[in-house]
Order: C-alpha cells, then structure tokens, then sequence
C-alpha cells in the first residue's frame, strides 16, 4: 500500500496549518493535552449551574416566607368567617388583595428564574464539543478495544489490560459508542457494545435525572437494526417487540418487524453471516504489531558509541540496538527532564492556538490522530543543544532538515502503517514536488525521542520486521529511511500503535539528504545479517 501521498499531505497540512490564522476545528479528542480546557469549560458550567440554582432558591425562599404570612391570615379569617368579615378592615383588605396581590403573585410565577445563568450558558455553547468532536473520540476507543482485543465487559468497568482503574462507563457512554458504529454501519461491533446497555441502564435508572436518561426504546431499537443488519433475524424480532411495546406506532420499527418476521418465516435458519463486507477500519498488519504478535528480533547487544563525533568520546551515547535490517538503534538518555518540560510547555501553548487539524481528505481517514507543533531548531539555546546531540547521534549536517515537530496523542491517538522517506529516487513518484524538495532531498533518516512514559499502549513498531518500542520519557530511537543509493527502504514501514492509557508525546526530526553525500557514503554496515535467531 502506497502511503506516500497521504505522508507528504499531512506534512504540508500540519505546517500550511500550524502558520495559517483561520479558524480550525478544535478535534479535542486527538491530544490530551488539549483536552485540559474542557475541565475548565466544565467547571464554569457547573458554577454557572449552581449559580442557577441560588436564583431558584432566592425565589423559593420569597415564596415560602410569603405563603406562611398568607396562611395565617387567610386561616384567622377561615376560623371564624362572619366576625373576621364583619370588621371591614378585613373585608377591605380581602378584596384588594385578590384584585391587586393576587395579579403580582401571578406576574410573579411566570417571571423566568436565572435569566443571566442562562445567557451566560448561550455565550459557552460555542465552546462545547461538536458530533464531530464525539465521534472522533469514539472511534479513538473503538481503536482501543478493537485493536487490542479488550473484552468489552471489562473494558467498561475500568479493566484494562488487566489493570483495574477506578472508572467505568455509563450507559450513555456506551450507547454513544455502539450509535457510533451502527451509523458507521460496523454492525457486529453496534451490537457488542449496545447490547451492554440495557442492564446497565437499569441500574442507573434510580440516580439519573428523566433530561438525561436515554430512551430505552432508542437503545432497543438500535439494537434490533445492528442485529438485522447481521442477518440475526431471530435476535431482532424479540427486541422489536419490545420496541413496538413501549411505541406501538412507530412506522420505522412496525415495517422493520414485517420485514423481520416476513424473513424468518421464509427461511427458519439463516446461515449466519461472517461479515464479508464488513470494513475493517485497521489494516491488519497494524493490529498484529500492536499486540506483539510478530516475530522479534533476537535481543541485540548495548554499548557505549563512541565514533560519531570527537564529542562522543567525551559522553558516550548509551546505544541499544533495536535491529539491523533496517538499522534501528534507541538513544537511553538523551533528553533531560528540564528539556522535556520546556519541549512540551512551548507545543503546548502553541498547539492550543494553532490548532492543528487535517483537511476533509486525511481527516475522513484519520490516519494520524494525534496534535503537533513544529519548533524551530534555533529557538533558543535548549534547542540549539539538542540539534548539536542530534548530529552528536547521527552524524549528520543538520543545516537543512526539518524542524522539530512535537506531537501528542489523544484518545486511542494512534498513526498507521506508513514511510518517513517520499520516495523521490523511485521511478514510479507520482507525487507533488516543490523546488524546496528537490533542494533538500528526500528524508534519509529519522530519529523520534519519547518525552514521556506511556502507561499502556502507544508503541512504535515496524510491521515488516516486528520491531517494537516502548515510549520512555528521554530516549529517542533513529533509523535510516533510505538505503545508500536514495531509495526509499520498504523495511522502514512503521507505525505509532494507539494509547490506552497516558498521555504520549513524542518529537520527531527528519534529516533531509541533499547535504548528506560525503558523511553517509556506505551506510548501513550490516551485511546481510539476519535479525532473526
Ligand atoms: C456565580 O455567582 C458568583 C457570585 O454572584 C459570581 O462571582 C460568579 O462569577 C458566578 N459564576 C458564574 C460562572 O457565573
Ligand atoms: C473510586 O472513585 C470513587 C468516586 O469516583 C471514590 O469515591 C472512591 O474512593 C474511589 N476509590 C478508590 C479506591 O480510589
Ligand atoms: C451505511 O449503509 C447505508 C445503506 O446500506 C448507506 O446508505 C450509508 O451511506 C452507509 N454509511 C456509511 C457511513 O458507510
Ligand atoms: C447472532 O447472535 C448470536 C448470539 O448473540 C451470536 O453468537 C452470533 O454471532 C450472531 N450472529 C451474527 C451474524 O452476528
Ligand atoms: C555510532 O553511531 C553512528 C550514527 O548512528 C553509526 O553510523 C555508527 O555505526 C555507530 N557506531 C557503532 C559502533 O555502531
Ligand atoms: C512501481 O509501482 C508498481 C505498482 O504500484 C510496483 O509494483 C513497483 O514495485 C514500483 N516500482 C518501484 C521502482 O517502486
């Protein structure tokens, strides 16, 4: 599969984008960190809320204090009706108040309670998440469960992986996620994760407000289309049933019970389907890296590397071979905890203004969900130092490559299966190429430092090869992206399987090769080594 196009367009999106003023889409679900502001935005809207309810109480509390000075009036005369009316201060006062109080009391009750909490609440809904926002975030845990497997019955109560955590989802949740599928038209996945609902939604039933609850007829019928779309006719008919029950008139849900109950009389045992059209959004490659299913290099050797640069013999890196074909070594501490924090606080700020989101094509496709900010090498004297480390690593001129791009990952962020390198020395280049491309050549190498742990998930793996690495904050791993004559090394297919838990940044440096012709005459060194045992 040819991801050339696709790499070279996230590249022009993520830096037309992150240089760009127009207003984006804010796809908060695709970086954890800016999801931060929703806590925020949340915490107004429950001050606002609580606000809302002190003007309600105000008004109880008129109301209460009245109703007992009215009923002791109104009781003194009810005692005793004759003598109380016969004083006509009484009388008077009687008819005035049911002719003019009375009126008040009723202008009173229809006034509307909390005017500025509501307004207050117009100016925030902007702010809130779109569909598009929830959507993304579903399929970030539908990757999740999907990808690795995860029984969804645990996964809803917090079991992940095997690891408990204090969380589970709610019913709404949950049906959000299987609406997500069935419109998706995943129908086997629909059903999986609708069919978790009704139970669960019983149990919420006591604790949670009529406004908020979803329909359970909604949930039913849901439920009923996934499965008759699986040609599970049989699993249908009993919830349509149901549906009809609770919705006797419902057209939509009366001709899907004919059609239903026409089926299974007219063919009492379906072969059941295996889902043959049934897309599989994640090439299959991806998953079985992900879950550690490929074969694995042998455990190659660490040692200390002197030889890059006279400077190494001073501070040798501590080098961990990954692999030999392709080359693939991970760097152990090479970042610091204070480089990390200011890497991570400048993309952070500037990933909040910037926004950086793909256009409809790449979008559709969410190949890549993840944030990121590109920062200039000569950004301050930090910077400078780690370019110096990178030549210190490599050995290349790193006067012409790319900026550092700082990424992190949202919900179940993930990238698929794809090349660093263009491919321009392939005869077969279709792709565009600006004059700035021809100038600096294709992307002979990469190296990719971890700014953080990820708790589970968020490899990168080389499908080809079964490499696999886990993020650790400080340690970077390089390879070559092309072989010794420019040509793109298919080896070097590699992909960032999604996060499950944490929150995973990374940043990225491609060394371009135009100024590379007299460092890297003969590389890689190993000649034909097999990487396997
Ligand atoms: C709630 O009311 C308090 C006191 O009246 C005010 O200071 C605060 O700004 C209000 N909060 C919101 C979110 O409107
Ligand atoms: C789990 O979370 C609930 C509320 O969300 C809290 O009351 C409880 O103490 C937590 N339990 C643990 C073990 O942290
Ligand atoms: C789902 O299937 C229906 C009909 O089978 C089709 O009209 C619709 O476009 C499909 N939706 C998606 C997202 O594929
Ligand atoms: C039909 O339902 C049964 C029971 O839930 C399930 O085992 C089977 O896989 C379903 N068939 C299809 C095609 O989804
Ligand atoms: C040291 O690193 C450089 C750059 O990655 C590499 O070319 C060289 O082969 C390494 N030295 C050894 C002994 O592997
Ligand atoms: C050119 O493309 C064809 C088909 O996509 C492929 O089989 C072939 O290997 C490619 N050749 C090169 C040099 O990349």
């Amino acid at each position: 599969m040819d991801l050339i196009p696709g790499c070279l367009l996230v590249m022009l999106l993520l830096s037309t984008l992150v240089l760009g003023h127009r207003p984006l889409e804010r796809s908060h679900s695709l970086s954890v960190v800016t999801m931060v502001p929703l806590l925020e935005l949340e915490r107004k809207l429950i001050d606002n809320l609580e606000n809302y309810t002190k003007a309600l109480e105000q008004k109880l509390e008129i109301i209460r204090s009245q109703i007992t000075v009215m009923r002791a009036e109104n009781e003194k005369g009810g005692r005793n009706a004759i003598p109380y009316l016969s004083n006509p201060l009484n009388g008077f006062s009687l008819i005035r108040r049911l002719h003019v109080d009375w009126i008040k009391w009723g202008k009173y009750m229809e006034q509307p309670v909390g005017i500025s909490q509501i307004k207050a609440f117009g100016s925030w809904k902007n702010e809130l998440p779109t569909q598009l926002d929830l959507w993304d975030a579903c399929a970030g845990i539908v990757r999740i469960q999907s990808l690795y497997n995860l029984k969804i019955a645990d996964f809803i109560d917090g079991c992940i992986h095997g690891k408990q955590y204090n969380v589970s989802m709610s019913a709404a949740d949950m049906f959000s996620v299987g609406h997500h599928l069935a419109m998706k038209n995943v129908s086997s996945g629909a059903v999986q994760w609708l069919q978790e609902v009704p139970q669960r939604l019983q149990k919420e039933l006591p604790s949670i407000p009529r406004h908020l609850l979803i329909a359970e007829v909604d949930v039913l019928r849901l439920l009923a289309e996934a499965h008759f779309k699986e040609k599970n006719y049989s699993k249908a008919l009993p919830l349509l049933h149901n549906c009809l029950k609770l919705q006797p008139h419902d057209a939509r849900v009366l001709r899907l019970w004919k059609s239903t109950k026409d089926l299974i009389e007219n063919e009492p045992n379906p072969t059941p389907q295996e889902n043959k059209e049934q897309k599989v959004p994640i090439v299959n490659t991806f998953k079985t890296s992900c879950n550690g299913l490929l074969e694995k290099p042998t455990r190659l050797h660490c040692f200390y590397n002197f030889t890059t640069t006279p400077f190494l013999r001073l501070a040798p890196l501590k080098t961990e071979q990954i692999g030999l074909k392709p080359y693939v070594v991970l760097y152990h501490e090479v970042l610091s905890a204070r480089e990390i924090s200011m890497l991570m606080g400048k993309a952070a700020q500037n990933m909040k203004n910037t926004r950086v989101q793909s256009e409809k094509a790449v979008n559709t496709n969410r190949e890549r969900t993840a944030k990121g900010y590109w920062l200039k090498k000569e950004s301050n004297e930090m910077t400078r130092r780690i370019t110096r480390r990178i030549v210190d690593m490599t050995g290349f001129d790193l006067a012409d490559s790319e900026d550092f791009q700082v990424i992190n990952y949202g919900i179940g962020g993930h990238y698929s299966l794809h090349f660093d390198y263009f491919g321009f020395a392939s005869s077969n280049y279709t792709g565009e190429r600006s004059h700035h491309s021809i100038v600096l050549g294709d992307r002979i190498a990469t190296v990719l430092f971890y700014l953080t742990d990820v708790e589970q998930g968020g490899a990168t793996v080389f499908g080809n090869v079964g490499y696999s690495v886990y993020p650790q904050a400080g340690t970077a791993i390089f390879w070559y992206n092309l072989d010794t004559d420019g040509n793109g090394d298919p080896l070097t297919r590699h992909a960032s399987c999604p996060v499950v838990v944490g929150s995973k940044w990374v940043m990225t440096e491609w060394i371009h090769e135009a100024r590379q012709i007299f460092i890297r005459p003969c590389l890689p060194p190993a000649k034909g080594t097999s990487t396997k045992s």
